[in-house]
């Protein structure tokens, strides 16, 4: 029994569908979060930007004591994938986890990814599901309104700014056997994106395939444990991402959030 507690991260709420999975699967963990809502999104930054704030994010989470962490973020698991091997605490990506998933759906048809521009133009998830799925169509499909939409509050499945967005993104992924919702945020959106799908489509979710992740290695070396305790922090408002937290997570956690300072990156 190991109550050191699991850290999350990502650039904003998408970790949260992560958190979500992991409470499912080890209610009794502890978790820190972290939510870097003073600078995202995450997804329109170049790759040194997301460099340094990989790195930046790594010891921040690390500073908390944690026994894993989970990089529950597409795009910088895409991007910064040797700053996660490399680090000090065995940390998880989603992009791993979530192709062997993918590999694993049965269908001759098309294998769709949707993500961020940063995670898109990585090329490292279409790179890998190649590997896995040799002779497979794959539809990589770069969605830069979806998280900016989702920030700011327009995640109901019958927003119209949304449903516009989502109608076409998934345009080119009509026919697919399975789309790869590569960026954490997109499980929010879920309803919207299916909307527009076949129905026989098979949705993945990256967040969830990471957190399975996260769960079988502790499961490996026996460092399951802890008492469910949460804490939250984000480099930007506190008050507003404990809002449309609870939205998502169907329950209050006011009072486990608090800022902390990140540095300012250069443009
Ligand atoms: N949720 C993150 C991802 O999985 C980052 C999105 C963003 O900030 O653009 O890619």
């Amino acid at each position: 029994m190991d109550p050191r507690p699991i850290g999350v991260f990502d650039s904003g709420l998408g970790g949260l569908t992560a958190l979500t999975e992991l409470r499912r699967l080890m209610p009794e963990e502890n978790i820190v979060y972290f939510g870097d809502t003073g600078r995202l999104p995450y997804g329109e930054k170049t790759l040194p930007q997301l460099r340094c704030m990989a790195g930046q994010d790594l010891s921040l989470i690390a500073s908390y004591g944690v026994k894993a962490i989970l990089v529950a973020c597409g795009t910088l698991s895409s991007n910064t994938p040797d700053l996660l091997d490399g680090f000090s605490v065995p940390s998880f990506g989603v992009l791993r986890p979530s192709i062997e998933t993918m590999a694993r759906i049965p269908g001759e048809g098309p294998l769709g990814i949707l993500a961020t521009a940063a995670t898109i133009r990585s090329g490292a998830f279409e790179r890998a599901l190649r590997a896995a799925c040799p002779g497979r169509e794959i539809i990589p499909v770069p969605c830069p309104e979806l998280v900016p939409l989702i920030e700011s509050g327009h995640a109901d499945p019958t927003d119209p700014l949304l449903l516009d967005a989502a109608e076409r993104y998934t345009a080119p992924l009509r026919g697919a056997s399975a789309v790869l919702l590569g960026c954490t945020h997109y499980g929010i959106v879920e309803e919207a994106l299916r909307a527009f799908l076949d129905k026989d489509t098979v949705l993945v979710s990256a967040a969830a395939c990471g957190a399975r992740a996260v769960r079988d290695y502790l499961e490996a070396e026996e460092l399951r444990g802890g008492e469910g305790r949460e804490t939250f922090l984000v480099s930007g408002e506190p008050g507003r991402f404990a809002e449309l937290a609870a939205l998502l997570l169907g329950r209050s956690i006011a009072d486990r959030v608090r800022q902390v300072p990140v540095m300012r990156i250069e443009p």
